[in-house]
């Protein structure tokens, strides 16, 4: 038998232990205990499967399902006791296994492999994962919403090159971070879709001359199939990959937004007030509200973004099948697993409770020559003059406008006259931020009557 220094699950062939260094940079149960309860649950599939198919008697499974069960407890309870001399929560669960119900342990790991054992852990793992970021997403696109729905008429500057470009309606610019989540949205249920095979029943890399029933374990694991090729059901990692690619989009979607938010709480904008409770003060300067949940929202993608590079470079030019490379996998998709989740978390909570301060809003809407292109476009409409000449005239009275200190509406209709003398009266209905915004009829535009359409548009969708 195997000496005893040497591991419990090959020590056949090996007559010594390992090195401090070689378990040290071996072993995963630091971070892979996190998929126990995913592996008790392929355990338990696999060995129902393994009753069936004939390979272990009813009693034997019996034992095994309830020693199964009974880890998970200890476990869940924190009375287990990991051990690094046991590598991985494969090894970790399976030892407890057979302390608790002897013999029938050592006959679990019949047709299967730690290969497409831990391919199975990680795609249900991600799994879950992509489920919490649906949950978030969908709360986050809530609180959006509502905001949208109390602002859709409320006016604020739209901006280009982050000036004053246009006048637009609050709601709609709630309703542009609505479409890019929802975009995160079918891109985390596209993943699902994709990454949602079985791996198990693979075992090494070739399959097994076993008589197994992959679709009863992968039916029991909720997967839609097993997967066609062992090869790739042992080494493939472009599901996690994908996870990594997703939240990465949608991280730098909430980067954007939080950047706007850390902008617009400044007391130069001042154009929302952030809650105190996602709000930080300074130890020494008693005025500061700091918007740090949205700092760290915005800095979040720096390290989901560093995960999907990392992986990426892992996999790049792994022959097949598996390599222990894999093994790296874990810890750059469970951080960025944690940090999306908290930053999806976070912005729908900073969402929910920010007030807009309407008065600002407004007033920065008409400040900055916002409605200049509504000016232009009266000259088209009105006196058929063509687009660019009408831009030239306007840029004229703009340029009047700011050597006398003033916005556009504050012409007198002479100043407007001296420039081009086919301009009336009229003009000025059209230089008003409120008539700008809802004068933006087209499809999509910022007229509150379309912001309210697209709001009761996504509404039925998600209803
Ligand atoms: N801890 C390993 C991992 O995370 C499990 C698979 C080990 N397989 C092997 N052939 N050594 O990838």
């Amino acid at each position: 038998m195997s000496n005893s220094n040497s591991n419990q699950m090959w020590g056949g062939r090996f007559a010594a232990g390992p090195d401090a260094i070689m378990e040290a940079i071996n072993a995963s149960i630091g971070f892979d205990k996190r998929m126990a309860a995913q592996d008790i649950a392929g355990s338990r599939a696999h060995a129902a499967m393994l009753a069936k198919v004939g390979i272990l008697t009813d009693n034997e499974a019996g034992a095994i399902q309830e020693g199964l069960l009974a880890i998970l407890s200890e476990i869940e309870t924190g009375k287990f006791e990991f051990s690094t001399a046991l590598e991985d929560i494969h090894m970790n669960v399976e030892a407890r296994l057979k302390e608790i119900v002897g013999e029938p342990a050592g006959r679990l790991h019949t047709a299967r492999s730690r290969n497409d054992q831990v391919a199975t852990d990680f795609r249900l793992w991600v799994r879950d994962q992509l489920d919490a970021a649906e949950t978030g997403l969908l709360a986050l696109v809530h609180a959006l919403l509502g905001q949208a729905e109390a602002g859709a008429d409320w006016v604020m500057p739209g901006f280009t090159h982050l000036q004053t470009a246009q006048p637009v309606t609050w709601g709609h610019h709630m309703m542009a971070y609505v479409e890019m989540f929802t975009r995160d949205l079918s891109r985390v249920r596209d993943a699902r879709k994709r990454m949602n095979e079985s791996p198990l029943g693979a075992a090494a890399l070739a399959g097994t001359g076993f008589k197994i029933d992959r679709d009863m374990t992968a039916d029991a694991l909720g997967f839609d199939a097993p997967m066609a090729n062992s090869l790739d059901a042992v080494s493939a990692r472009d599901f996690a990959l994908e996870f990594l690619n997703v939240a990465s989009i949608s991280a730098m979607h909430l980067s954007r937004f939080a950047e706007e938010l850390v902008i617009w709480s400044s007391a130069q904008f001042r154009f929302v007030q952030l809650s105190d409770r996602f709000s930080t003060g300074s130890s020494i300067m008693p005025q500061k509200k700091n918007p740090d949940a949205a700092e760290l929202i915005r800095a979040k993608i720096g390290r989901i973004f560093g995960a999907n590079v990392a992986l990426m470079m892992v996999m790049k030019g792994l022959p097949l099948a598996y390599s222990k490379d894999m093994q790296e996998d874990k810890e750059q998709v469970f951080d960025a697993a944690d940090n999306w989740m908290l930053a999806l978390a976070a912005m729908e909570g900073m969402v929910k409770d920010m007030a807009a301060n309407t008065d600002a809003l407004e007033a920065a809407a008409a400040s900055g020559f916002s409605t200049a292109t509504d000016l232009a476009d009266w000259l088209v409409r009105e006196t058929n003059l063509p687009f660019r000449e009408a831009h030239h005239v306007t840029g004229a009275l703009v340029a009047m406008a700011e050597s006398k200190g003033c916005d556009l509406p504050d012409l007198t209709l002479e100043d407007m006259q001296s420039v081009n003398k086919e301009i009336t009266a009229d003009i000025f209905d059209v230089l008003g931020v409120h008539n700008s915004v809802a004068s933006r009829q087209s499809y999509g535009g910022t007229a509150p009557s379309q912001v309210r359409a697209q709001i009761a548009r996504w509404k039925e969708i998600l209803a």
